[in-house]
C-alpha cells in the first residue's frame, strides 16, 4: 500500500506535550503535516506550567518536519486555531486530546473538581472545534478527533466528573457528524487506553510497559487522513487492537396487549423482560433512522388498531 501522507495539511493536536498527543503529533509530523503542538504544560490535575510542547516541536523538526508550539489553554481554543492560521495559513485536522483528571469518590467531589473537568474536556473540545469550523466549511475539508474514555462508555469508580465529560464528547461528535457531513467534515472519537502519566500507578506495571501510545497513534492518524470516509464512529484502541463501539437498542415490546388498553405501571412490569431483551438489538443511528422507526411504529400501531376494530384477532400481544 502507498504510504498515507499528510503533505499540505495542517494539524492541531491539543495536549501534545506528552503521552498520546505527543505520539499523534510526532507521527503526523513525520508524514508531512505541519503540526501545531498545543500544550498548557500543567500537571495531570491541570495545575502549573511547563515547556513540554517545545521539546515535541524540536523532535519533529530534528526529523525534518514542520511544527510550532502553542501554550494556550484549550478552554481558549480559538487562540490555538489562530496559531495554526497565523503560522501556516490553514487548518485541516484537529485532534482534541488535552485532558486532566480530578478523581474523587462521588461524595467528596467539589464544584471545582466537577467544573474544571467539564471545562477542560468539553469546552476545551468545543472552543477549538468551533474556531476551526468556518475554515473547514470553506475548504470543504475537515477531520476532527474527539477523545473519549472507557470511563465514559462504561463508568469508572472515582471518575463521575470525568465519565460525564467523556460521554458528553460522544454526544458532541454525534451532532457534529450530522452537521459536518455535507462539508466533508468527518468527526470521530478515539477511546484510548495507553501508558501515560494519567494511567501511571493505575495500570499494572507490565501492562503499562506494553500499552504504548505509539500503538494508538496510527489509528488516530488514519481517522484524520483525507482518505478516511467514516464519521460519527467511536473507536476503542489499545495494545495494537482497535474496535468499534456503538449504542444499540433492543427490538423492544408494546407495553399493552391491545391498542385500546391503557399503559399501566403493571403492564410495563409485565412487558419489561421483552423491553430489555437485547436479542437482535440494532444500532441506533443516525437520528433520521430513529425518526423512521417512530413513523413505522405509529403505522404498525394504526394497522393493528384497524384489525382490532374489524374484530379480527390482534397480534399486538405476540
Ligand atoms: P497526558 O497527561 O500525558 O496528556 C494530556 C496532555 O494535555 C498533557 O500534556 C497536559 O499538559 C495537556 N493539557 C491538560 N490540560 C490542558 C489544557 N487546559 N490546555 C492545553 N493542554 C492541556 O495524558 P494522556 O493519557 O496522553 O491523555 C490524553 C487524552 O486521552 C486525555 O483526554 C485523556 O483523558 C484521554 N484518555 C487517556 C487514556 C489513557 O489510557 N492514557 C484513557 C482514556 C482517555
Amino acid at each position: 500500500m502507498d504510504q498515507l501522507r499528510f503533505d499540505g495539511r495542517v494539524a492541531v493536536v491539543t495536549g501534545a506535550g506528552g503521552g498520546l498527543g505527543k505520539a499523534y503529533a510526532l507521527l503526523l509530523g513525520s508524514r508531512g503535516a505541519k503540526v501545531v503542538v498545543n500544550d498548557l504544560g500543567g500537571g495531570k490535575d491541570g495545575a502549573g506550567k511547563s515547556t513540554f510542547a517545545d521539546a515535541v516541536v524540536k523532535e519533529i523538526k530534528d526529523k525534518g518536519g514542520i511544527a510550532v508550539a502553542d501554550y494556550n489553554n484549550v478552554i481558549e481554543g480559538e487562540k490555538i486555531i489562530k496559531t495554526a492560521l497565523d503560522n501556516f495559513g490553514r487548518v485541516d485536522i484537529l485532534i482534541n486530546n488535552a485532558g486532566i483528571l480530578r478523581d474523587r469518590s462521588f461524595q467528596k467531589m467539589s464544584d471545582q473538581d466537577w467544573d474544571l473537568i467539564q471545562a477542560v474536556h468539553l469546552k476545551g473540545s468545543f472552543k477549538p472545534t468551533l474556531a476551526a469550523w468556518e475554515t473547514f466549511k470553506k475548504q470543504n475539508f475537515g477531520r476532527v478527533i474527539m477523545t473519549s474514555s472507557n470511563a465514559g462508555l462504561v463508568g469508572n469508580f472515582g471518575q463521575a466528573n470525568y465519565s460525564t465529560a467523556k460521554m458528553g464528547l460522544v454526544g458532541f461528535m454525534n451532532t457534529l457528524a450530522l452537521e459536518g457531513a455535507k462539508y466533508n467534515i468527518k468527526i470521530n472519537t478515539i477511546v484510548p487506553t495507553a501508558a501515560s502519566r494519567l494511567t501511571e500507578g493505575i495500570l499494572p506495571p507490565d501492562m503499562f510497559e506494553a500499552m504504548k501510545p505509539e500503538l494508538i497513534a496510527p489509528v488516530v492518524a488514519y481517522m484524520a487522513h483525507e482518505s478516511f470516509e467514516g464519521t460519527g464512529q467511536i473507536i476503542d484502541s489499545t495494545l495494537g487492537y482497535a474496535h468499534k463501539a456503538q449504542l444499540v437498542r433492543s427490538v423492544g415490546s408494546p407495553l399493552r396487549n391491545t391498542p385500546s388498553d391503557p399503559v399501566t405501571i403493571e403492564s410495563v412490569k409485565e412487558k419489561w423482560p421483552k423491553v430489555v431483551d437485547m436479542t437482535n438489538a440494532k444500532h441506533v443511528s443516525p437520528i433520521a433512522n430513529v425518526t423512521i422507526n417512530l413513523v413505522e411504529r405509529l403505522q404498525e400501531f394504526e394497522d393493528r388498531a384497524k384489525l382490532d376494530a374489524n374484530g379480527r384477532k390482534s397480534f399486538w400481544s405476540t
